[in-house]
């Protein structure tokens, strides 16, 4: 008899005396698999019956040349206890996905089995019902065919408005007439993106714009930094407030001389800020992407929202049509007119990807970038509200970008973004800090 806690499938099945399960054990074997490892193949003989004991177990069906899963028996969904019999060679192939169990009998030792063994196993018989498969594979691969056709209309439509855009001179007549990013903005914005660069030929230009140097002073002194002495020195303040900082005060400064100081706009910009935050700890905590590169696209991300609300107080007749203006687009042609780096005017044009399309569709260069401002935006709905998060059919594909298997914003929260926030938290607005703190309340998360 073999070692085995025997009131395993007997606490399952309905009535195997004792004596019966001695019996059936001691005439079988005991398999263990080992992952990938199959069972059985399809179309091939079946001249051993089994049952199914622990682990995890992959059905799967080839259907033309392409081999589609159908099912996973697992322990705990009620799988443990399924048992394989065939009177022809198998239809489907098997698969451990796990280290698995299984119990192992000769056909021939089966068919000699009392009728009420083998009675035990044909209650626990896995269904191989053809029609029903073929039916059911039949239906998966034109949900496939749906998805993929779904996918392939939302990118057309996502894609065309940009040449549309650029062509209409309504469009580009509203552009013009919004002012023109500062150049110190776009200057330092470029520079700073360069890892090579000094602190010191950072703070050169920053002394180029004599309100931004005042800007920067005024900032590194607030008791909102708290550094505790009088800064006067340019020099001294890029190296105290390192370059992130300084990235997100030179961008802030430039958008905020040029966007209208409206309530719709500072609640945009507030958004913007947590958004930057965020993907800058998650870029920096994943490591993928350039931190302060995808900081800049998080602050940046809504200045098409931004030109939107701009456009309808300017020309309320035709506000209608501005609402399917997409907000993307129009913020990354803006962008390239103000000369900020390419890469940053292209993350911000695809950032709607992920709520319709896989990382497949976004090119390489760019993925980590979009992905990132994306989940930047899932955790901080998780933030706001964590029974709010993650409603995207694709967001467990962006979420293995980060080269972590198991995917929650929860998860990714806890794990790459409030370990680098906690470290800064002092730097950070009060409405940022005030969001992380209560979060850190309710959710002990970063202990
Ligand atoms: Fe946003």
């Amino acid at each position: 008899m073999k070692n085995l806690n025997m009131s395993a499938p007997n606490s399952k099945g309905k009535g195997l005396r004792d004596k019966d399960l001695q019996n059936l054990y001691s005439l079988s074997d005991i398999k263990k698999l080992q992952p990938d490892i199959p069972l059985f193949r399809q179309e091939t003989e079946a001249p051993s019956v089994y049952l199914f004991l622990d682990g995890e177990l992959k059905v799967s069906r080839n259907v033309s040349g392409e081999t589609r899963e159908v099912t996973r028996l697992q322990q705990d969904n009620g799988g443990e206890g399924v048992a394989f019999i065939a009177d022809a060679p198998w239809t489907v192939t098997v698969t451990a996905t796990r280290p698995s169990t299984v119990l192992t009998l000769k056909r021939a030792v089966f068919d000699k089995l009392d009728k009420k063994i083998q009675l035990f196993f044909y209650k626990r018989r896995y269904r191989f019902d053809d029609d029903f498969i073929d039916r059911f594979m039949e239906s998966k691969s034109r949900i496939d065919r749906q998805k993929e056709l779904f996918q392939s209309y939302m990118l057309s439509l996502h894609t065309s408005p940009r040449e549309d855009y650029l062509k209409s001179e309504i469009i580009a007549g509203i552009l013009d007439k919004i002012p023109r990013l500062p150049t110190f903005t776009s200057n330092i914005a470029a520079s700073l993106m360069d890892e090579e660069i000094s602190s010191k030929a950072v703070a050169d230009l920053v002394k180029e714009d004599p309100s931004l140097a005042a800007g920067v002073l005024k900032t590194v002194n607030s008791p909102y930094y708290g550094f505790g002495k009088n800064i006067s020195d340019i020099n001294h303040a890029v190296i105290l407030l390192g370059f992130n900082e300084l990235y997100q005060l030179v961008i802030a400064e430039g958008i905020n001389r040029t966007m209208p100081n409206s309530p719709d706009f500072k609640d945009i910009f507030k958004h913007s800020i947590c958004i930057s935050r965020i993907a800058f700890a998650l870029s920096l905590g994943s490591r993928v992407g350039k931190p302060a590169e995808i900081s800049t696209i998080g602050l940046l991300h809504d200045l098409g929202t931004s030109v939107k609300h701009l456009l309808k107080k300017q020309n309320p007749k035709i506000g209608i049509l501005i609402d399917y203006i997409d907000a993307a687009v129009i913020g990354a042609v803006l962008m390239e007119q103000w000369n900020l780096p390419e890469r940053v005017c292209q993350s911000i044009e695809l950032q709607n990807y992920p709520r319709f399309t896989s990382p497949d569709n976004i090119p390489d260069s760019l993925r980590d970038n979009v992905a990132v401002l994306y989940l930047a935006h899932v955790c901080f709905d998780f933030l706001e509200s964590p029974k709010g998060a993650g409603d995207s059919p694709f967001i467990e594909d962006y979420i293995k970008l980060l080269g972590t298997e198991s995917g929650s914003p929860r998860h990714i929260t806890k794990k790459f973004i409030m370990p680098v926030l906690k470290k800064n938290l002092s730097t950070f607005p009060a409405f940022f800090r005030k969001l992380i703190t209560k979060h850190t309340r309710n959710y002990e998360i970063l202990n």
